[in-house]
């Protein structure tokens, strides 16, 4: 049996806080109330070196084992386009965008990526022996499906009963979870990029996922997350005054 020692107690700390340059608060609540799911847009275009910046934020995005599943294709080309609007079901939030980008999960990449990091740890020459462990092992164990997967399942609940234990993601539809998460994160900080710039957006799942990978020409494993649309608002491609339900059903303290 494979010895895994995932954290070791650490208490919280005695040290004071650390010192960080002030943020205005306010410009960023702003951001956040000001942006909006927008289905009408104006001719303006998306400047590219905002673009630029957004893609930016979506990569600084917090992701599991910072492993970074995901993509983000944006889609130039007129024909693609035009096909990517009809996979969106014609929606307007898609038809009236200058600039459409797909988020795709890509949990078939964690391999690739894992291998990627245990590189950069050894350009930078001073990572500690437990991030290395991370990597080796965790990750492996963690991330590994197929026959291993069979393992997990008999293995993870049996350890679960003595202690604290991970229960997933085992399995492929558990990966396809995994990376859909980080992906929609990516997506979140996207989409609030977009408005601190001036922009706006429409998260889209109302499409034929399928149609979309062929026109992006992705592999079967990879999994399209959401078409985020980018452009200006018009007056009337705000439908209706934003409402959430009570905090009290969304907020809770136990
Ligand atoms: C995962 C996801 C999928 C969505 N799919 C669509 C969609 O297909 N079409 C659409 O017009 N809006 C879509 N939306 C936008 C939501 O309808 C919108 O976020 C919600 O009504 C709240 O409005 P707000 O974004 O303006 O606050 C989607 C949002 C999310 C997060």
């Amino acid at each position: 049996m494979v010895k895994v020692k995932m954290f070791s107690s650490v208490q919280p700390s005695q040290e004071p806080a650390m010192e960080m340059p002030p943020l205005d608060a306010r410009a960023f609540y702003d951001v956040v109330d000001s942006r909006r799911s927008t289905r009408v847009y104006a001719r303006d275009c998306v400047a590219d070196e905002a673009i630029d910046r957004v893609v930016d934020a979506a990569q600084k995005a917090p992701n599991s084992s910072n492993l970074q599943c995901w993509e983000i294709y944006r889609v130039a080309s007129t024909d693609k386009k035009k096909k990517l609007v009809e996979a969106c079901l014609g929606q307007p939030a898609a038809s009236t965008a200058p600039e459409l980008f797909v988020f795709v999960a890509r949990p078939d990449l964690w391999r690739r990526n894992n291998t990627w990091t245990l590189k950069e740890f050894d350009r930078r020459g001073n990572m500690p022996e437990r991030a290395y462990q991370y990597f080796n092992k965790i990750t492996r164990i963690a991330y590994t499906q197929g026959v291993f997967a069979w393992v997990k399942r008999v293995w993870l609940p049996l350890r679960g009963l003595l202690k604290a234990t991970p229960r997933e993601p085992i399995g492929w539809a558990d990966m396809r979870v995994w990376a859909h998460k980080s992906t929609a994160l990516s997506a979140a900080h996207f989409m609030l990029a977009m408005r601190a710039e001036g922009y706006d957006t429409c998260p889209m799942e109302g499409m034929d996922s399928k149609r979309v990978k062929k026109i992006l020409e992705l592999p079967s494993r990879a999994e399209v997350c959401m078409v985020i649309s980018a452009g200006k608002r018009t007056a009337k491609g705000i439908y209706g005054s934003r409402f959430r339900f009570e905090r009290d059903t969304f907020y809770h303290v136990r």
